[in-house]
């Protein structure tokens, strides 16, 4: 799916490298540990293709794709922080290994870095929609927190939570392939859509894997979002529907960890009342939507990839 775009990914990686070069040698080091970490580079991915898809040939689409993974890889560092995760992309997160002075410093250089390597060509309407999902992404993480712990968190609640959080940085970089390329604006709105849809689906899979991933795939810890207090769609399918889940949440909740048995009974209920099939089935809708979203464009090699992208974030496991 990714091939069209296999030397961009290069190009990426290359871009992301120099960027972090600095005097301080604490930035580089830091820098290169997360990026040899992995990642799937969905984000940079998204933007290429849609560039590509809309006709763009030049060095902006690289350099755009490195700045959306710069804004990505600022708000990993300080998520972590936040949820008191201690790994990531299957080793230890960043705080973990250099403590939080230095990690929150570090998201930091990465949040402006990407505003200046944005700056750079000139394209302030770039810049401006870079900001809008940015903001609208740390709004989502702050009205998160203040929806910790809340037991009642309501579905509609949730969905605001994630797509601010997720899926408007999933939107931006789509519409942004579309607008360093040749569109209408009804296609850059289509390519609004089809990102923002990917996003929500994305953040809903993600959400499942906490509850079926394995710890060793997906590189981060396991049941993470119940003990740090998030309600996601399993969890508000299921305790609208079993009465003796709420013991669970709320012990797990209050105490920020979970036994061994009551987290067997928690999947097992999942499993008997059908709130991960019915999470899925939710990622399902946005997918259609996203593939929808594609039909202003006509038939290309390009769009035929983009249709598969959603099928991917559906199909992942880490
Ligand atoms: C993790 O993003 C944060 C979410 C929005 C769920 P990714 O799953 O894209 O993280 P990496 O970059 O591949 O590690
Ligand atoms: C996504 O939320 C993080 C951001 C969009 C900043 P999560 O907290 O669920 O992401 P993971 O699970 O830590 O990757
Ligand atoms: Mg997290
Ligand atoms: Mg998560």
């Amino acid at each position: 799916m990714f091939e069209p775009i296999r030397e961009d990914l290069v190009e990426v990686e290359r871009e992301f490298t120099r960027h972090v070069q600095s005097q301080v040698p604490l930035i580089p080091t830091i820098g290169t540990y997360i990026q040899s970490g992995g990642g799937k580079r969905v984000r940079p991915a998204l933007l290429l293709m849609t560039a590509r898809m809309t006709g763009y040939q030049g060095p902006l689409a690289v350099m755009y794709a490195s700045v959306v993974e710069f804004i990505h890889t600022a708000t990993l560092v300080h998520d972590d922080i936040i949820d008191e995760a201690e790994t990531r992309r299957g080793r230890q997160a960043v705080h973990s290994r250099w403590g939080n002075d230095v990690t929150v410093l570090l998201g930091d250089f990465l949040y402006i870095k990407s505003m200046s390597m944005a700056l750079t060509p000139d394209r302030l309407d770039l810049v401006r929609l870079l900001c809008d999902v940015t903001l609208r992404m740390i709004e989502g993480e702050i009205y998160q927190l203040t929806k910790n712990g809340v037991v009642e968190l309501s579905e509609e609640e949730h969905f605001d939570i994630i797509r601010r959080k997720t899926a408007y940085l999933f939107a931006g970089c789509a519409r942004i392939g579309g607008m360093i390329g040749t569109t209408t604006p009804e296609q850059q709105d289509a390519l609004w859509d089809y990102g923002f849809n990917i996003g929500m689906a994305f953040q809903i899979v993600d959400d499942l894997l906490d509850f079926t991933g394995e710890e060793q795939v997906i590189g981060k810890p396991v049941g993470g979002d119940l003990r740090e207090g998030k309600m996601t769609l399993p969890i508000i399918h299921l305790l609208q529907r079993d009465p003796r889940a709420e013991r669970i949440v709320r012990d797990t909740v209050a105490s920020g960890s979970i036994s061994l048995e009551d987290w067997r009974e928690l999947r097992r209920m999942l499993t008997e009342h059908g709130g991960v099939d019915y999470a899925y089935g939710v990622a399902l809708d946005f997918v259609a939507r996203a593939k929808a979203a594609l039909r202003l464009f006509p038939q290309s090699a390009e769009r035929d990839a983009l249709e598969l992208l959603p099928d991917y974030v559906l199909a992942r496991d880490r």
